[in-house]
């Protein structure tokens, strides 16, 4: 089985390779990825060569897509423009990448007839009340917020058109908040860890009474594989571990573990439209493709989470200055 994983030297993606190198010793992988400010080869180093090789190219480079699908069996599509924060800033590179990039892998999937999944988050379907006792199935009506999850939004209906006009081979799934090694400290565990470990507050936007469904990455990874690998063609899976917290819970835990009390946090301005809550209903497929999360302990993964970035200052201290100055430009 050879793979092409697109966005694998972002932060899911490249965990991803990490869990398909070592559950799939049989498999080859391409990573394709434009190492955009958020991509990074350090994510996926230490991999034998023969078994992973790199592209460096942009997905929505034509001839480039066009080659790497032509090459490959089956396209696992991460690469994204990722961060709401930085759509509300500049939405073009999102309509650019997120649509038009998924796209170009969708006429080059249908030209050589291989197989897609297409990863997708939750923020499509909107958000939801803190007490409303619904959580989001494959079934919700989409009502993205922001640019980021409008451009996801309608990466997902190209990827169904392109199913049902064409008979491409595709799979979807909508996955809720991942933590863990290697995300940009743009996002908000990372950068409250790393705050702290540059001796500054925690940045808690509004109130912090917004909830996400927090699940491992390392848990996301093993629900795509179920997919590739059982999924039904042209099914959308929502893939969470029931980890829903609101912001200050975890802001609070972060304060306890790395042994700070509550002058460490400081309320700034809200993002504007922020989304209240999201959770995810993952029982399709934990009943039709037998997934299990495995990483449900949060206070152990957040801890674990807190250890990698203590240890790994090399890594996220290049992002930091710019990521912070980018964020005091936004009053957040
Ligand atoms: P990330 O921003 O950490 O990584 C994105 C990767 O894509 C980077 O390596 C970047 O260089 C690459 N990339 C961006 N534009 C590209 C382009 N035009 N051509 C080629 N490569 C390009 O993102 P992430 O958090 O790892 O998210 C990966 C995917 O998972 C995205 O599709 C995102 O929508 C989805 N998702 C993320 C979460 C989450 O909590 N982070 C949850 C659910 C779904
Ligand atoms: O739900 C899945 C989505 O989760 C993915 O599709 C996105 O790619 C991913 O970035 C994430 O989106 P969020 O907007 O939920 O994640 P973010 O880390 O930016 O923020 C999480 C929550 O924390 C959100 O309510 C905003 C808040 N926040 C964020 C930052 C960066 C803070 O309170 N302070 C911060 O400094």
């Amino acid at each position: 089985m050879k793979i092409l994983v697109t966005g694998g030297a972002g932060f899911i993606g490249s965990n991803f390779v990490r869990h398909i190198y070592r559950e799939r010793p049989d498999w080859h992988i391409t990573v394709f990825d434009a190492l955009t400010y958020a991509g990074n080869l350090e994510n996926i180093a230490g991999l034998d060569e023969s078994r992973v090789a790199f592209i460096h190219a942009n997905i929505c480079d034509e001839a480039a897509i066009d080659a790497a699908v032509a090459d490959c069996d089956a396209v696992i599509h991460f690469a994204a423009e990722s961060h709401n924060d930085n759509s509300l800033h500049n939405p073009y590179p999102f309509i650019e990448t997120n649509i038009l990039g998924t796209f170009r892998i969708l006429e080059a999937v249908r030209k050589y007839n291989k197989r897609l999944h297409h990863i997708s988050t939750d923020e499509v379907y909107g958000d939801l009340e803190l007490d409303d006792p619904a959580k989001f199935t494959p079934d919700t009506p989409y009502n993205p917020s922001s640019p980021y999850s409008s451009s996801k939004a309608a990466s997902d209906l190209l990827v169904r058109a392109w199913v049902r006009s064409f008979g491409v081979q595709a799979t979807l799934s909508n996955c809720s908040n991942n933590y863990g090694p290697y995300q940009h400290v743009e996002k908000v565990i990372p950068r409250q860890i790393t705050n702290l470990l540059s001796g500054q507050k925690l940045k808690l936007y509004g109130s912090g009474q917004n909830v996400r469904d927090w699940i491992h990455t390392e848990d996301h990874s093993s629900g795509v594989l179920a997919i590739l690998e059982r999924g039904v063609m042209g099914e959308t899976y929502l893939i969470g571990s029931d980890g829903e917290k609101s912001n200050l819970e975890v802001f609070k835990l972060i304060l306890e573990l790395m042994g700070k009390d509550e002058s460490w946090l400081e309320h700034v301005n809200d993002r504007p439209g922020h989304d209240l809550r999201y959770a995810i209903d993952a029982s399709k497929l934990r009943t039709e493709l037998g997934w299990q999360p495995t990483y449900t302990d949060f206070r152990e993964g957040l801890q674990a989470t807190i250890d990698w970035y203590t240890q790994n200052q090399a890594w996220w201290q290049p992002q930091k200055d710019e990521t912070e100055a980018k964020y005091k430009e936004l009053g957040r």
